[in-house]
């Protein structure tokens, strides 16, 4: 080793010590006198002293040592003359009085400084990424990044499951987003697909006899972006054989735990509630509500079924229904917050969105004339108003109102920087349908993916009413965010076919899709299920950054590039020309 210690290491008890330390210049200050050198390295700042008086020279060659250079010193470590301690570091008691200095390398002016309050946008920090890292908080990331990993491993490992690596070059996988093509120079005109999650592969392997398999795997998904999606991101992989939902919640909550205990200050309880996915919807209009919040809706059609109010009571003889959402404090947006608001929810595909501000215990709206104080007293108690609060009315049918209402939910909670009961809520959502309905294309399709099995008592309806079933899939949800996914599949080719029929997927095209898989379910396939949990987003959440980006050494942009290596880029015509390929 070139150092004795890291920068962050010393303290009063290695005082009379010779050390070496090595690092980045994080400061120079020229005290007339004294020259003061903080030395970084990912452990902390160590301060470093040259005394003209003791060593001319290295006084002046530590003089012209710029930001970021890397330098190597020697020295005693020695206690810093009272008043000058610096009890904001651990390394605050201590300094090194240098008497060599070797520069390994030099560095040029950084484009920005190398501290956590970084004053420079994102695209420059995603180009210079390598002085991003240096920072201290993004070193925290990374690190923590690293012992959620160790903690799957271990947590895993000990519960008897083994990891396996499948491939990255391979055919097209049942997630739903776009592939990512890989043109086969060997085999012209045809392409591997890049994963969307190891999904076939881990099923395979159940029928292959490995039991318990997990993967910390990348997974590649050519969709829009979003804050918390990225093209390339990574997940954790796991399925079991001879199991049923109950064993997935108990392996998942055991490990979960684990994982939060690598968060400090937090200790996780087990078990975590589970909501139904209907009870979800009507009571927040989400699958995956933040649960930190209250808002709950309630459902107003009773109170207002003989309402004077035209646009609610032809909704209500519509079969429609009117569902409302009360959020603390809201009261006090102003009239332009509110037009804002119901601009939003006309975004999203609101007819109209009504709101009531509570005032002097009664409420108050531009359209309150046409309801009896009895009826306005009985909203306020049903939603347990108080002064100050913003009831929001949504009337619309029961499946275009809850979600709009749920967005609203949202948008509020931001809005108003409601303050989160506790600092994390998980939860479990089930009982998800198992298809969902495409208007556009008059077809179901999959709600998770075609190889989720329905629940035992829904498989009657399959064909006569698809909308009714139930899977047996679940989704993890933390702070409001989709943390994971899965589900119990189909093992039964019968049954299997039968799916594929209700979504449109003919023999001849589950065989050009699948049918490795379902060549491979005919040799003996054990019941099995699994759950993926998305290991950037939860990291997102146990560092509270603001974005997945933050969690990710090297993330790509909104626009899907990797500024640090301007990927994806042009290529050479004898490229193109080799893989059969010609620009238009
Ligand atoms: P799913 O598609 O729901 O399920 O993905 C599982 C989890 O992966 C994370 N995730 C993402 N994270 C960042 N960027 C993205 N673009 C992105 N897409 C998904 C989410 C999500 O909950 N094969 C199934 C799992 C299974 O059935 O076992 C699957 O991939 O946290």
């Amino acid at each position: 080793m070139l150092r004795t210690h890291t920068c962050g290491q010393l303290r009063s008890s290695d005082i009379g010590q010779s050390v070496t330390i090595c690092g980045w210049v994080h400061t120079n200050r020229d005290h007339g006198g004294l020259l003061f050198i903080d030395l970084r390295d990912y452990s902390g700042i160590t301060q470093v002293v040259f005394n003209p008086e003791k060593n001319l020279e290295l006084h002046n060659k530590a003089k012209e040592l710029r930001s970021e250079s890397v330098i190597l010193i020697s020295g005693k470590a020695e206690n810093r003359p009272g008043g000058t301690l610096n009890k904001k570091i651990p390394t605050g008691d201590i300094e090194i009085v240098a008497e060599s200095l070797v520069v390994l390398s030099t560095s040029l002016t950084p484009p920005f400084e190398i501290e956590d309050d970084v004053k420079v946008s994102e695209e420059i920090r995603l180009k210079f990424r390598y002085l991003d890292i240096r920072r201290p908080s993004m070193q925290r990331n990374l690190r923590l990044r690293h012992k959620l990993c160790k903690a799957i491993r271990d947590s895993l490992s000990s519960e008897g499951f083994i990891e396996v690596e499948t491939p990255i070059l391979t055919k097209s996988t049942p997630e739903g987003a776009r592939d990512f093509l890989v043109p086969s120079r060997l085999n012209p005109g045809k392409f591997y697909a890049l994963p969307q999650s190891p999904q076939l592969f881990k099923q395979m392997l159940m029928v292959a006899g490995l039991d318990r398999y997990f993967q910390i795997a990348k997974c590649f998904r050519d969709e829009d972006l979003r804050r918390d999606r990225q093209p390339e991101f990574t997940q954790l992989d796991v399925e079991m054989s001879f199991i049923d939902e109950e064993d997935i919640y108990i392996i998942m909550e055991k490990l979960i735990k684990e994982m939060f205990a690598a968060v400090p200050g937090f200790t996780l309880k087990t078990p975590f509630p589970r909501l139904k996915y209907a009870d979800c919807m009507r009571r927040f209009g989400s699958d995956k509500p933040d649960m930190r919040f209250g808002m709950e809706f309630a459902d107003l059609t009773g109170i207002l079924a003989d309402t004077e109010y035209k646009i609610f009571g032809n909704v209500i003889k519509g079969g429609g229904k009117i569902f409302a959402a009360c959020a603390e404090g809201g009261a006090k947006l102003s009239a332009k917050d509110i037009e804002l608001l119901i601009e939003f929810a006309k975004g999203n595909g609101a007819k109209g969105l009504s709101f009531f501000k509570v005032k002097s215990g009664g409420l108050s709206s531009p359209i309150d004339k046409f309801f009896k104080k009895e009826t306005l007293d009985k909203i306020t108690e049903v939603m347990k108003a108080k002064d100050g609060d913003l009831i929001l009315a949504i009337a619309d049918q029961e499946k275009a109102a809850l979600p709009i209402l749920g967005l609203v939910r949202d948008y509020l909670i931001k809005k108003l920087e409601l303050k989160p009961k506790e600092k994390f809520s998980v939860l479990w959502i089930v009982d998800f349908p198992l298809f969902k309905y495409n208007a556009e294309e008059k077809r179901w399709e999959a709600e998770h993916h075609p190889f989720t099995s329905p629940k035992t008592e829904d498989i009657e309806f399959l064909e006569s009413d698809p909308g009714r079933v139930r899977a047996k899939a679940y989704d993890v949800v933390i702070n409001g965010t989709e943390i994971g996914s899965g589900s119990i599949r189909i093992h039964d080719s019968k049954l299997q076919e039968r799916l594929f029929k209700v979504i449109g997927i003919d023999k001849k095209q589950a065989e050009d899709r699948f049918g490795f898989l379902l060549e491979a379910f005919k040799y003996g396939a054990p019941p099995h299920g699994g759950i993926a949990l998305g290991i950037d987003r939860l990291l997102t959440i146990f560092t509270g950054c603001e974005s997945i980006r933050d969690v990710i050494a090297f993330p790509k942009t909104q626009k899907g590039a990797c500024l640090l290596s301007d990927a994806p880029s042009g290529v050479d015509e004898i490229q193109l020309k080799e893989l059969n390929i010609k620009i238009r």
